[in-house]
């Protein structure tokens, strides 16, 4: 029985994600950062919920993911994990709060599971030190979901928001980190921005799922940020993106309608008195 077929109220489990790679199907994920669309997403039944650090530039307003804290990952994260019956939630850890050390690592990681209800953290990065703290943190019981290729908190590293591995020295260097993740113990890996043919080369050698975000049709899943998918985020409009639907435009009209409504006296009529 696959994650979707088994019932609104039963949770998905990093078991059934690793069942679902092995049977072939595929992983919907998308992200949430508050309650209510949380709450929709979950009904449509994606099988992972990500608290993403685009929280950012999606719901703070900030130009990159740098500037986001613990605190903000937290608050936003336990709004979500209220409006989710059954995707896995999975939080990011922001900038700083998984580079520094083992143990600082530890210890954000398990305020997120603590505080919030999320059940696992995502954690950017797959050189040597990455993976030595995501094996600390599944040493410790926290679940990690790994993140290379475009990694956003070093875009200023990597000069922009661009593709990875797309010469033979990168692109390896992208497959060792790749093996190197799924050693240290991480259930999934988001390959982001990387070319479909070696996202499909990586998926293939692994026995964890990858979720892609502009990396091709040849992943085990897909993760999009919602309100890029929902047409609320107008501006952006990478290669990669498919709007699913246009938010902006449905809430202009309506914002529209009241503001006319209300200067011109038609709401609140009797309908809507007491
Ligand atoms: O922060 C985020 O939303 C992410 C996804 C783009 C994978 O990391």
């Amino acid at each position: 029985m696959s994650a979707q077929e088994s019932g609104r109220d039963r949770r998905v489990t990093i078991r059934e994600l690793l069942e679902m790679k092995r049977r072939g199907e595929r992983i919907a994920v998308l992200t949430a950062y508050d309650f209510l669309f949380a709450r929709l997403v979950d009904e449509a039944g994606v099988d992972i919920v990500l608290v993403g650090d685009s929280l950012g530039q999606v719901v703070l307003g900030y130009d990159s993911t740098l500037p986001v804290t613990l605190d903000d990952m937290i608050r936003h994260a336990a709004a979500v994990r209220r409006g989710i019956r059954r995707a896995l939630i999975v939080v990011d850890l922001p900038f700083l709060c998984s580079q520094v050390s083992v143990e600082e690592t530890i210890r954000n990681a398990g305020r997120i599971l603590k505080e919030t209800g999320a059940e696992a953290v995502k954690l950017e990065g797959g050189d040597e030190k990455a993976a030595e703290h995501a094996h600390a943190l599944v040493r410790a019981g926290i679940p990690v979901m790994g993140h290379i290729g475009l990694t956003p908190q070093s875009v200023h590293a990597l000069g922009g928001y661009r593709v990875q591995g797309r010469d033979e020295a990168n692109a390896e260097r992208l497959r060792t980190e790749a093996r190197r993740l799924e050693d240290a113990g991480c259930f999934a890996i988001v390959l982001e921005l990387v070319p479909s043919v070696l996202a499909g080369d990586i998926t293939r050698v692994l026995t964890i799922p990858t979720i892609g975000i502009g990396a091709g049709p040849n992943t085990d899943g897909q993760v999009l940020v919602l309100p890029d998918m929902l047409g609320l985020n107008e501006g952006f409009a990478p290669r990669f993106l498919r709007r699913f639907a246009n938010l902006a435009e449905e809430a202009r009209r309506g914002l529209a309608a009241y503001v006319g409504e209300v200067r011109g006296g038609t709401y609140p009529d009797a309908d809507h008195s007491f």
